[in-house]
This record gives structure tokens, C-alpha cells and sequence, in this order.
């Protein structure tokens, strides 16, 4: 096994039969890297919300490239060729949405609220680039026009995501919490299939926020945004999340 590459969080090993080993480790970043830290614990809590996720969208009949999980935070997946943008499904407004929204650069979806927290009736889905030094939003027409991927497949990764986002977002509200909105990731297997992959429903790449609260108005963040909005300790969030989310 050797050390093919490194992410934000994770390090990548390609295993000797040809398979990729995610090592998911205890860093953490946002704003484009320009924030970092290490939180105890985080690593462990991805790989096993992955590998969960993972299992319950494969038995809804979503493919993915997950094999098994080998230990804590490891776990060993197909190695795909990953397709070079990042899917965001968003059913509230938030993060970059609000921030562009706020500066002007875009208009909310039809039949929005123009505030934090606002239901975005249907949800909208996103695109963003994945191999440029800063990610940045990209309109289909940019996808298909780079030839990154043919519309047949452009369609199928969006109804895809649709149907990961029902699969999520209800599997979630029996546990009281609401999927704000997520990233996720796809490749393509040799041969042409296209398979969920990465990371799925972490509190890094999902915005989760407690649906009490936000029955009484206010937006109790149970993700990444307590990193990212110093509302307290990453470890402690993130353990907090995991047990709720795989509680029965
Ligand atoms: P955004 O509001 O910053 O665009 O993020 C939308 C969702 O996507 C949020 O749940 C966080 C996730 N995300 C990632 O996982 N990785 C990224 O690089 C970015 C920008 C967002
Ligand atoms: N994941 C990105 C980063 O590491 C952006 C974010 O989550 O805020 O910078």
C-alpha cells in the first residue's frame, strides 16, 4: 500500500490489489484551507457516518464504490476516476448561498424567504469545480462545454442527488435534525458506471441543524459551522452528531 495523495482530511493509499484505502484523519479546514486546526476524534467520526451512509443509500439503490470499512478511520473503496465537480444540494438558504445572496452576486430561488434559515421550496441543486486551487460555482453549460461529462450524465448525477437528498433529508428528520444542505462527489468506474463516492452525510461536507430549535427560531448548528463559526469545540459536536445519527 502506498501513499497516493493527500486532501483536505483525508490521506489516500492505493491498496496492491488496485483498491483506494481512505485514511480519514483528524484535520480540519474550511474557508478554502485558510483556516485549520486538528480536532481528536474527528477522523473516526467521518469514516464510520461514511460507511453508514454509505450502506443505507446502497440498500435504497444508490451505487456507490464502498467496499468495507477496515478500522476506525479507515476504509477501503473502488478506485473510480473522480469526476471533476462537486454536486451541492441545498434545502435551506445558508452558508455560500446567503454569503452570494448578501453581496449581491445572486438571486434566491423562486418562492424563497431572502433570509439565513429560509426553505427553499423543491431545493436547488449546485455545481462547483473540484481540481482548481479555490472551488467556485460552474453552471452546466461550463460543465458540458469543458466536455467533463456528456448531459446524459449531467441529468443522471442530478436526479441522483435528488434522490439522495430524500433518501437523507427524511432518514434524518426521524432522528429531529434537518439536512440544510450537503456535498457530494462522483466517479467513474472503467466501466462508464457512475458511482457515488468520497465522503457522504459527515458533518463536514452536510450542514445539520437541530430541528427543535429551529422550531423556536433559532438555527443550532451541529456540523462543521462550529468550526467554522467558533460556536465551540469541533470533537465534542462531532461525537454529539454521530451518536445521534446511529442511534436507533
Ligand atoms: P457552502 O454553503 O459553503 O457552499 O457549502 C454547501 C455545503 O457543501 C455545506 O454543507 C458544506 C459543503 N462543502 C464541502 O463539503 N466542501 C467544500 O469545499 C464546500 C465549499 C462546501
Ligand atoms: N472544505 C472547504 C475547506 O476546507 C470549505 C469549507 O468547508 O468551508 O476550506
Amino acid at each position: 500500500m502506498r501513499l497516493t495523495g493527500k486532501g483536505k482530511a483525508k490521506d489516500i493509499y492505493l491498496a496492491d490489489n488496485g483498491d483506494i484505502i481512505f485514511e480519514f484523519t483528524d484535520r480540519v479546514t474550511a474557508f478554502d484551507g485558510a483556516k485549520k486546526a486538528q480536532y481528536p476524534h474527528k477522523g473516526k467520526v467521518c469514516c464510520s457516518l461514511t460507511a453508514y451512509w454509505f450502506r443505507v443509500l446502497e440498500e435504497k439503490g444508490i451505487p456507490t464504490h464502498f467496499k468495507e470499512k477496515i478500522s476506525t478511520n479507515r476504509m477501503r473503496v473502488a478506485n473510480l476516476k473522480i469526476l471533476p465537480v462537486e454536486v451541492i444540494w441545498r434545502n435551506y438558504v445558508a452558508g455560500s448561498l446567503w454569503r452570494r445572496f448578501e453581496t449581491g452576486e445572486i438571486k434566491l430561488p423562486e418562492c424563497t424567504e431572502a433570509r439565513e434559515g429560509a426553505l427553499i421550496p423543491g431545493g436547488m441543486i449546485e455545481f462547483t469545480t473540484k481540481f482548481e486551487a479555490v472551488d467556485r460555482p460552474i453552471s452546466t453549460k461550463e460543465i458540458l462545454d469543458s466536455g467533463w461529462m456528456t448531459e446524459n450524465e449531467l441529468d443522471h448525477i442530478s436526479q441522483i442527488t435528488d434522490k439522495i437528498n430524500d433518501i437523507m433529508f427524511n432518514h434524518l428528520l426521524r432522528k429531529d435534525i434537518l439536512l440544510a444542505d450537503f456535498k457530494i462527489e462522483f466517479g467513474r468506474a472503467p466501466d462508464g458506471k457512475i458511482l457515488l463516492a468520497d465522503e457522504v452525510g459527515t458533518p463536514d461536507g452536510c450542514r445539520f441543524w437541530d430541528r427543535n430549535a429551529f422550531i423556536r427560531g433559532e438555527l443550532l448548528s451541529l456540523d462543521k459551522d462550529v468550526f467554522r463559526k467558533n460556536k465551540g469545540d469541533l470533537s465534542a459536536a462531532y461525537i454529539a452528531i454521530h451518536n445521534r445519527i446511529l442511534k436507533e
